[in-house]
């Protein structure tokens, strides 16, 4: 399926089939893990499967998600950082997304669970204590079929004019020089990526010729990274889909003030 297309219809699943993959499935999915790991160099996260879904389910109930709903599905994968620094939180989050766009190709849904806030004793008798550490967790499953009766809930997004900007953050661009830029559909399919609560919190400056990535703080001062590797990969992604195969540097985090509001600069990309 073209990127785009993905993008546009993807959504986090949050019910599941009562149904387990099976060998063949688990052994792809296994194959999967290996090579975005291999792909990353080995070097900053490990997936790794928890099968026994409900006895997962049954200890985080009321603790992990937002609010304490934990998403209960037959299975989950952990993400686990070999270190935690910045880089590495990056990458992990930008495989994870690499990975959920892969377990769609086999026909299982998937949903990003928090369980940062979850006692870490809890975590070792869900996870094991080796994965106590683990912040997020990602449900996956046979989607339960939906009501075509019903209007799903769709989560809203925000226009490509409040995160795209003309040189400097705050700056109005026009989608007319983005279309001159080839850039108009690779803004308009990313904002389809999933973000912690939603928040949308990435912004883009083009600048002459290159784009650079900031992450909006929220009214806690805080950022989630989590939300930046998401997001570079559907950018990559898409930026394929327009002839620019490159990938994007990780530049010092820098802070900037505007208007009020906090922005961490993350990364920039070479157009
Ligand atoms: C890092 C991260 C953590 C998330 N944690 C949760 C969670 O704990 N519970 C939940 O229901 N959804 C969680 N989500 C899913 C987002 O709420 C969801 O992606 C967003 O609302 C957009 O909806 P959509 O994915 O259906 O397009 C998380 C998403 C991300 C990226």
């Amino acid at each position: 399926m073209l990127m785009s297309n993905f993008l546009k219809s993807r959504s986090s699943i949050r019910e599941y089939k009562n149904k387990k993959i099976d060998g063949e499935t688990r052994a792809s999915i296994l194959k999967i893990f290996e090579d975005l790991e291999e792909e990353a160099g080995g070097k900053y996260f490990n997936f790794i499967l928890f099968e026994e879904g409900e006895r997962v389910y049954g200890l985080l109930k009321g603790l992990a998600g937002y609010s304490g709903v934990m998403i209960e599905s037959p299975h989950y994968i952990g993400v686990r950082l070999k270190e935690v620094n910045d880089e590495s939180i990056i990458n992990a989050s930008y495989y994870a997304e690499k990975l959920m766009t892969k377990l769609s190709q086999l026909n299982l849904g998937s949903c990003w669970v928090n369980v940062k806030d979850v006692d870490k004793g809890i975590r070792a008798q869900a996870f094991g204590e080796e994965n106590k550490n683990i912040g997020y967790i990602i449900a996956f499953g046979y989607p339960k079929a939906k009501n075509p009766f019903l209007h799903e809930p769709f989560s809203s997004r925000v226009n490509i004019q409040d995160i795209v900007f003309d040189e400097e953050i705050g700056r109005p661009i026009s989608m007319e020089k983005l279309e001159n830029r080839g850039l108009d559909d690779l803004f308009y399919y990313i904002r389809f990526a999933p973000s912690n609560y939603n928040k949308q919190p990435w912004r883009f400056i083009l600048k002459n010729d290159r784009v650079i990535l900031l992450l909006e703080s929220s009214e806690d001062g805080k950022t989630d990274l989590m939300d930046a590797g998401i997001i570079m990969y559907y950018f990559v992604e898409m930026a394929k889909t327009i002839g620019i195969n490159r990938q994007w540097n990780i530049t010092e985090s820098v802070t900037i003030n505007h208007d009020g509001k906090s922005y961490r600069q993350i990364g920039e990309f070479l157009l």
